[in-house]
């Protein structure tokens, strides 16, 4: 897979690019077809290639596009490109669409998320007509961004997307619980606040990565009596995991709908 080409260049591609960039992927290798002149600008700045009608060979196209210009962007491709092996990033959309327009060629979907853009990507994939030589090859390509799972059913990629793809939202929405107390507390300076954030999320990723098992992990932290026990009682009493699960089902939910909706 020697030539990518993105076709949407908005969030998740550049986040996924710059992970490739970071990964050594080169520069060169990576082309872009986007409509939208922000966009543009960003993906310029990247410095990779706007891809010019049939001018490279593109062995794997990338379709990042809403679900609603998702259908016309795969027409588009098989229309301007001999023989295209895709990607589908796009949420809720079924491989049955696609494949019900053409069958003939090898096609995935993978769901990213945007922490690909520093190598801690979680990607989950499912592959629908892919051969077994390239599917490793797009497993080397998408481990370059991180972690990457594998579905063997596709109705897997919409609880995957509810939980992983929207998962970094949830936990900047509970920072910004830490945040407003940490800016009072360090005279609203907010670099200082950031460091310290994203020391914490990165001094608890390696913990679980040393140490493993949650309920542990929680009792190194809290002990009987102390500050820590009375935030974990408190959560308890307010049903703080509830309400968690609650949303991820929330956002499962809305994830099987698109499905049907498309
Ligand atoms: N963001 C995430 O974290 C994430 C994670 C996993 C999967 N996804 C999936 O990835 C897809 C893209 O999400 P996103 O957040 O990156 O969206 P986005 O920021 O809106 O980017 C999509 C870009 O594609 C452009 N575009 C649409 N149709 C086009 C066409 N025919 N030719 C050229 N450019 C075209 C759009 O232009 P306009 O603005 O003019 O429409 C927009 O700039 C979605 O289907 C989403 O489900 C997103």
């Amino acid at each position: 897979m020697k030539n990518i080409a993105f076709f949407g260049g908005g969030n998740i591609s550049q986040a996924v690019i710059e992970g490739l960039l970071i990964s050594g992927f080169k520069k060169n290798n990576i082309f872009y077809i986007e409509r939208n002149p922000i966009n543009q600008r960003k993906l310029k700045k990247l410095k990779i290639n706007n891809l010019k009608k049939n001018n490279t060979k593109i062995d794997l196209f990338i379709i990042a596009v809403k679900p609603k210009d998702a259908i016309d962007t795969y027409y588009n491709i098989l229309n301007e490109y001999e023989d295209p092996r895709i990607i589908s990033f796009v949420a809720g959309i079924k491989s049955s669409k696609y494949k019900k327009i053409n069958k003939e060629i090898e096609f995935l979907r993978a769901m990213p998320n945007t922490s690909s853009k520093f190598g801690y990507g979680v990607t989950g994939i499912f592959n629908s007509s892919f051969s077994k030589v390239n599917l490793k090859k797009i497993i080397c390509l998408l481990n370059r961004l991180g972690v990457v799972i594998e579905f063997e059913k596709e109705s897997e990629i919409d609880t995957f997307t509810g939980i992983v793809g929207s998962g970094p939202a949830y936990f900047y929405q509970i920072l910004k619980s830490f945040e407003k107390k940490l800016l009072k507390l360090c005279n609203q300076d907010q670099k200082l606040v950031k460091n310290i954030m994203a020391t914490l999320i990165k001094g608890i990723g390696s913990s679980i990565e040393n140490g493993g098992d949650l309920d542990n992990l929680i009792k190194t932290v809290a002990s009987k009596k102390g500050t820590t026990e009375a935030g974990l009682k408190s959560f308890k009493s307010n049903k703080f995991n509830n309400i968690l699960e609650e949303g991820l089902n929330a956002a499962i939910k809305r994830s099987r709908e698109i499905s049907n909706e498309f």
